[in-house]
């Protein structure tokens, strides 16, 4: 293995993902005059941001409507969506700052779809009484994340492409920076900086079934818990309904909100039963239990999917409105959504929970911040509606990056290297002891059986039995893990290694869902117990904190902020 020369780099702020949150956060900070950086182990065109279809939610009143649009309501049905687990005072500010974000977005140049009369085009999307859905066709996260990748080229914000983080550095209390690792070097790079920014996305590919990229595995939220700094809600796991059936890709809300119909094998529009004023336009929590169900009951085709049927929008309406995902359904299924129903199934699609912050991105940890989807700000609460994930990363990715940079104090070249090189051998130690190991146990093949898992016993439905299988088996698998070894002590291009590091922190997420779920006996958005079907405020009303032990998960509760908005029943 190759002998460390142990060049350090600083940074006043350092960003670690190349997503919209991550870029949203590094323009703000440089604007502040800061020396800002981006790290991303992927190019940031790559970030999974890339590929949000259907839209952002603000409410501009662009579509005639029976009624006005306000963010008073669109604070309202993010509420309501969350089944009043969202933090209402963060709530407000998403509904109210991201009116400008979004306006600031266009002005940037981002190729929104027009209405006739020019303004931002919207949609309805689901658990929205409004068309509040802004959209660029069905590629809206591609759209956003090339025109905020221009602004960061036009700062010249450097970026650490290919570059993994493989841990945060704690010194006196605060973050001090992290080890990196670029992936074509053979070497281990100490980053100081006075505040780091994660914004590193979700953790979906912990389920067999997601429509999640690769590259979301939660490595983000487990560097946090690793380094002492709880998770939050983390037993909050959304379903997207219609993901493609075969692949899992994701096909859009949009096609919903455009006019889409769910259908069962009896050829009923089922969402008749489950959210008669809303239809296909109900939440998502309550759209992808039913849609499950009636595959359950028997309902669906080949006991596997049902059909989304957009025939009777035409044509011309799916190539203006939905050419992604027509294309998505030729390419992948073989099937023209203009002659053909596409067959769909639910699939694990998001992380409400995430790293606990404050509305500035602030964690536990000083010098520490995190944004987007790793981050748990609350705003999405135990359900989030289609269209938030994308509002909630500029503003929050905005508010990060102008808080991180109100607390750089000119530092970094102070930080002391020491925490560094001590971490830093540490981790080589651990390469050579994996790679010396005999290796009884595949790391691949437990991964398969970690998402296997998750899905089938941690997924949409949840029961006490099945919960507790699962748990016991996170355990046998993080004790087999231990005898896990990787073949190459080299540290350039060393993948083995990075998924070896992967599997570590999908296990530890896994466990802090299977127990946050298994604990919660209530009811509540996207976390559906049939042990226990109602949602209960008196016990409930809580989110969840989990620590890092030893000995595994500890769980603390935390109250949740209400404004104006007191907790009702979830009628649709
Ligand atoms: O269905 C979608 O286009 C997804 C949107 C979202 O998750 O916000």
């Amino acid at each position: 293995m190759n002998q460390p020369q142990m060049e350090i780099l600083s940074h006043d702020i350092l960003v670690i993902g190349g997503g919209l949150a991550g870029l949203r956060a590094a323009i703000e900070a440089r604007k502040a005059g800061k020396d800002v950086a981006i790290l991303s182990k992927v190019h940031p065109l790559r970030s999974h941001s890339v590929a949000a279809q259907g839209g952002v939610n603000a409410a501009f009143n662009n579509v005639p409507a029976p009624v006005q649009d306000s963010c008073e309501n669109h604070a309202f049905d993010t509420i309501k969506g969350s089944d009043y687990l969202a933090d209402q005072d963060a709530v407000e500010i998403m509904c109210r700052e991201g009116l400008d974000r979004v306006v600031e977005m266009e002005r940037w140049g981002t190729l929104f779809s027009r209405t006739e009369d020019g303004k931002i085009a919207q949609r309805p999307f689901g658990g929205a009484g409004f068309p509040r859905t802004c959209y660029a066709a069905d590629r809206t996260g591609h759209n956003l994340l090339h025109v905020l990748y221009e602004q960061v080229t036009g700062l010249r914000i450097p970026v650490y492409e290919e570059w993994h983080a493989l841990s945060l550095v704690v010194g006196e209390g605060r973050c001090i920076g992290i080890l990196a690792f670029p992936l074509f070097e053979g070497k281990i790079v100490p980053i100081r900086a006075e505040a780091t920014i994660l914004a590193t996305g979700g953790y979906g590919r912990i389920y067999l079934r997601s429509t999640n990229a690769i590259i979301n595995a939660g490595r983000g939220c487990y560097l946090a818990y690793q380094a002492g700094v709880p998770l939050e809600d983390m037993e909050f796991v959304q379903f997207h309904p219609t993901s493609l059936y075969g692949t899992n890709i994701l096909i859009t809300e949009g096609a919903r909100g455009e006019g889409g119909y769910l259908v069962n094998v009896k050829g009923e529009r089922y969402m008749e039963r489950y959210a008669p004023h809303l239809m296909e336009l109900g939440p998502r929590d309550i759209v992808a239990r039913a849609t499950q169900r009636e595959i359950d009951e028997g309902r669906g085709f080949q006991g596997q999917y049902v059909h989304l049927d957009l025939r009777h929008l035409g044509k011309e309406k799916i190539m203006d409105r939905l050419p992604g995902i027509r294309q998505i359904a030729i390419d992948f299924a073989g099937i023209d959504p203009v002659l053909d129903p596409i067959p769909i199934q639910p699939a694990q699609h998001y992380s409400m929970g995430g790293i606990p912050t404050g509305v500035d991105g602030e964690t536990p940890l000083p010098g520490l911040y995190a944004a987007g989807e790793c981050a748990c700000v609350s705003v999405h609460g135990a359900n989030r509606l289609g269209g938030n994930s994308l509002l909630e990363t500029l503003v929050f990715g905005k508010r990060a990056g102008k808080k991180a940079a109100s607390i750089v104090r000119g530092r970094k070249e102070a930080l002391p290297p020491s925490a560094f090189h001590k971490q830093a051998e540490a981790i080589r130690a651990g390469l050579r002891e994996l790679s010396s190991r005999s290796g009884e146990e595949s790391g691949f093949r437990l991964r398969d059986e970690l998402k296997t898992l998750m899905t089938h016993r941690v997924g949409i439905f949840r029961r006490k039995s099945d919960l507790l299988s699962a748990k016991e088996k996170i355990r046998e698998l993080k004790e087999r893990f231990g005898r896990t070894a990787i073949k190459q002590n080299r540290l350039a291009f060393n993948h083995e290694w990075l998924l070896h590091l992967e599997l570590e922190g999908m296990l530890h997420v896994a466990e802090v869902i299977t127990e946050g779920a298994l604990t919660r006996e209530e009811s509540r958005g996207s976390h559906f117990r049939t042990d226990y079907p109602e949602r209960d405020d008196e016990r409930w009303l809580l989110h969840t904190l989990a620590y890092k032990t030893p000995e595994g998960t500890r769980l603390e509760y935390k109250n949740v902020t209400i404004t104006n908005s007191p907790p009702k029943a979830r009628i649709y």
